[in-house]
């Protein structure tokens, strides 16, 4: 199978130095790019800036912001059989992005945002018969707010995460699959819950071409 994996957080700049971003890590995945090698899977691994080693057979492209991912995405996954969307992509950017550094001196105001395209969304629209598995980051009322998302991005599965997740090494998620519904929790180290996540997609692309 040939594999697109994002992983790792956005920057969105409204400087030349500074920008909006979040915790990710890009631990989560990494592992499931690493895995999917591993079982002879062909990877391309998008990330965004993160502080891990590239993993050895894998295809690392470079982004920073959604908009680069975005792009890179949108090129990749053409020949790709399955999309598993672990990146935190920043969901505002600033509306503009300053050629300079801002001086201190200079008068306070507010940084206004504009949103950024939702990537698994737009890849949703157009996946025919391909597998996208999105993330699913919530602290109240989870199942529902996965749920929607599942449909609204037009997702296979989704992982249900939670912000205990974040940077760390181990994880807790649940998996939602339309055709099973809720699964187990599934706990482990980010490796061990990357397997669980390369056997769903492995386990929706059979059934895909089970089909016809
Ligand atoms: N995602 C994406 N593009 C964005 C934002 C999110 O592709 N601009 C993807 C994430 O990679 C993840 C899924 O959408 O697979 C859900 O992301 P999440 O942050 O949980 O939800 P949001 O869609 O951002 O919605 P909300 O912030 O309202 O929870």
């Amino acid at each position: 199978m040939r594999l697109l994996v994002t992983a790792g957080p956005t920057r969105e700049y409204f400087d030349t130095v500074r920008f909006i971003s979040n915790p990710s890590s890009g631990k989560m995945g990494y592992a499931i790019a690493i895995e999917g090698v591993r079982r002879g899977h062909e990877v391309v691994l998008v990330s965004g800036p993160v502080e891990l080693p590239e993993p050895t057979g894998v295809k690392v492209i470079h982004v920073v912001s959604a908009e680069g991912m975005l792009e890179v995405c949108e090129s990749v996954f053409e020949d790709c059989d399955a999309l598993v969307m672990t990146a935190a992509v920043c969901d505002y950017r600033p509306r503009r992005t300053l050629d300079h550094k801002l001086k201190k001196h200079n008068r306070v105001r507010p940084i206004q945002l504009q949103p950024t395209t939702d990537i698994l969304a737009r890849l949703g629209e157009c996946k025919g018969e391909r597998i996208t598995i999105g993330f699913a980051m919530e602290d109240h009322d989870e199942r529902e707010h996965a749920e929607a998302k599942l449909k609204r991005k037009k997702c296979n599965a989704i992982v249900l995460n939670g912000l205990a997740n974040v940077a760390g090494d181990t994880a807790e998620v649940q998996i939602f699959r339309p055709d099973t519904g809720w699964g187990e929790p599934v706990v482990g180290s980010k490796t061990q819950v990357a397997a669980v996540i390369v056997d769903l997609a492995e386990s929706l692309r059979a059934g895909r071409r089970a089909a016809g």
